[in-house]
């Protein structure tokens, strides 16, 4: 854990607590800087600890070393996170996306493709949602990619990956929908504007979970985000 303060007059998520997990660096880093920037209560997690977006964002800032692929690590990182009263928001930003034209592409590779990059969504509701149904707020928000929808070779692992997480986001939109709890999985689509993370990519990109962690704004995000990147006019 790290105290120092991070100051903004934009508090608009004052009392949430936010889990950001692969938080050491790029997007990660970014979404947490900028909730925690906006008042939320921060933890970060990323495979090794993330030390540097912890320095970063300051007293807000709860860290652990967490694999997002170890059932055993959510099952701890619940435990351990349980004194700030549950987690409101969690960001499952995490992602493993080496380049394997599919002739080399190997089972340990797709595994760890399919572990890193879905099996942590299920991991992080199985944990997390309880405590959202009880105290009758919280968000799920998944990471996919514009690679779904683009010609791009050796990514035929993570395409599978990121497309995973539009059907497991649907589905747990339908499962919480159906028990009427608040509880609000929304799949949004992060993309690179131009396929490279640039520094404008991330200030394009930052202010969706943000926006989407929003109560009030969840519909006006989800539109805004299909049409920034093309699926509607
Ligand atoms: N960079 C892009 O252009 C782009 C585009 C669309 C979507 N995305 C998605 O955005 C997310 C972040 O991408 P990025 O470009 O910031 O990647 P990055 O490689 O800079 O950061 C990913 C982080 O995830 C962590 N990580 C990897 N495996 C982990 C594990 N098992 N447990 C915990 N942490 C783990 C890494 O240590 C790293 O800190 C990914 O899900 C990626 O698929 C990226």
């Amino acid at each position: 854990m790290k105290s120092k303060t991070m100051k903004s007059s934009i508090r608009t998520h004052e009392g949430r607590v936010a889990l950001v997990t692969g938080a050491a660096k790029g997007i990660g880093q970014a979404i947490a800087l900028a909730l925690a920037e906006r008042g939320a209560q921060i933890i970060v997690t990323d495979i090794e600890l993330p030390g540097e977006t912890a320095d970063k964002i300051g007293s807000t800032a709860h860290t652990f070393q967490h694999d997002v692929t170890k059932e055993e690590d959510w099952k701890k990182l619940f435990t351990k996170t349980q004194y700030l009263g549950g987690v409101d928001i969690v960001v499952n930003n995490a992602g493993y996306f080496p380049n394997r034209p599919i002739d080399e592409l190997d089972l340990t590779t797709w595994r760890k493709t399919m572990a890193t990059n879905l099996d942590s969504h299920f991991l992080s509701v199985k944990y997390f949602l309880p405590a959202m149904r009880m105290k009758k707020w919280g968000r799920f928000i998944g990471i996919s990619s514009n690679m779904v929808g683009l010609a791009i070779t050796g990514m035929s692992h993570y395409i599978t990956s990121k497309m995973g997480i539009i059907g497991f986001m649907r589905g747990l939109a339908n499962d919480v929908a159906k028990v009427r709890d608040r509880a609000l999985a929304r799949l949004q689509h992060v993309d690179a504007l131009d396929g490279v993370p640039q520094p404008p990519f991330f200030s394009e990109v930052q202010p969706i979970p943000l926006f989407v962690a929003l109560n009030e704004h969840a519909e006006e995000a989800e539109e805004k985000l299909q049409v920034l990147f093309g699926l509607r006019q």
